[in-house]
């Protein structure tokens, strides 16, 4: 399967931060796999216009189509300004703003039925993996975040460890492996075939030096990368890494 770096730059980035991906591409001009960056909502226009060739994401979008959502974004005005997929149930979203995976299954058909590709993240905490419920966890929210009508275009799960983001902890192979292989059984049983054809990326402290062993591992499919998406060196590297 084709992989696909996914960069998340969570609340970061400045009007301007655009010459990124000018460096970028430069940097790897034939990717070799998918590339996307997902910038805040207010940066998207000038990352499209600088970005021919690198998708554009969102991190949110809400699960009505319209209506008194007051400082909420809707999936449709996303794909009509040319995003191509949208981040949703990030564990920082889960914990700062309570969402649940129901509500994740919700903004996930939303953005499915505008046309974008969910990338639904889920992921254990580090408690949970104490008490070895890793895989239990992981399942459930799996289970729970992801609503019928899965094709390997509209839907994307980012395993990310809850304990492994933005902490320069990055899991093992063998524990990637474990709940990937899990992921990927739990998909087929789901969705037949077509569970074998949706990606699986993982998350968390994933960078240049790691990103060859990460993509190594049977099942992962790609990288969802906060801190080092930010500069266009250490995403490069990545991004060559992706390609194989
Ligand atoms: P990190 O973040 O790469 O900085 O650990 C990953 C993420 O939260 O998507």
């Amino acid at each position: 399967m084709r992989k696909l770096a996914a960069g998340n730059w969570k609340m970061n980035g400045a009007p301007g931060s655009e010459a990124m991906l000018a460096d970028l591409a430069a940097a790897v001009p034939q990717p070799g796999c998918d590339v996307l960056i997902c910038p805040p909502f207010p940066l998207i226009p000038a990352f499209l216009a600088a970005a021919p060739g690198i998708g554009i994401g969102a991190q949110d979008c809400h699960w009505a189509d319209a209506g008194a959502h007051t400082g909420d974004v809707s999936a449709h005005l996303l794909a009509a300004l040319g995003v191509s997929a949208v981040i949703l149930g990030h564990s920082e979203r889960r914990a700062d703003h309570g969402e649940t995976s129901a509500l994740v299954a919700a903004k996930t058909t939303a953005a499915q039925a505008a046309g974008l590709t969910a990338i639904v993240c889920i992921g254990e905490r580090e408690e949970d993996r104490d008490a070895g419920q890793a895989l239990s966890v992981v399942d459930r929210q799996l289970w729970d975040s992801v609503p019928e009508g899965a094709t390997g275009e509209n839907l994307v799960i980012a395993y990310e460890p809850v304990w492994a983001i933005g902490t320069g902890r990055t899991a093992t192979a063998a524990q990637i492996g474990e709940v990937h292989a899990a992921s990927r059984a739990a998909l087929v049983t789901r969705f037949g075939a077509v569970g074998r054809t949706v990606r699986i990326l993982y998350g968390g402290s994933v960078k240049p030096s790691n990103a060859a062993e990460i993509f190594a591992v049977d099942d992962v499919d790609g990288a969802l990368v906060g801190g080092a998406s930010l500069k266009a060196a250490d995403f490069a590297g990545i991004v060559a890494a992706a390609a194989g």
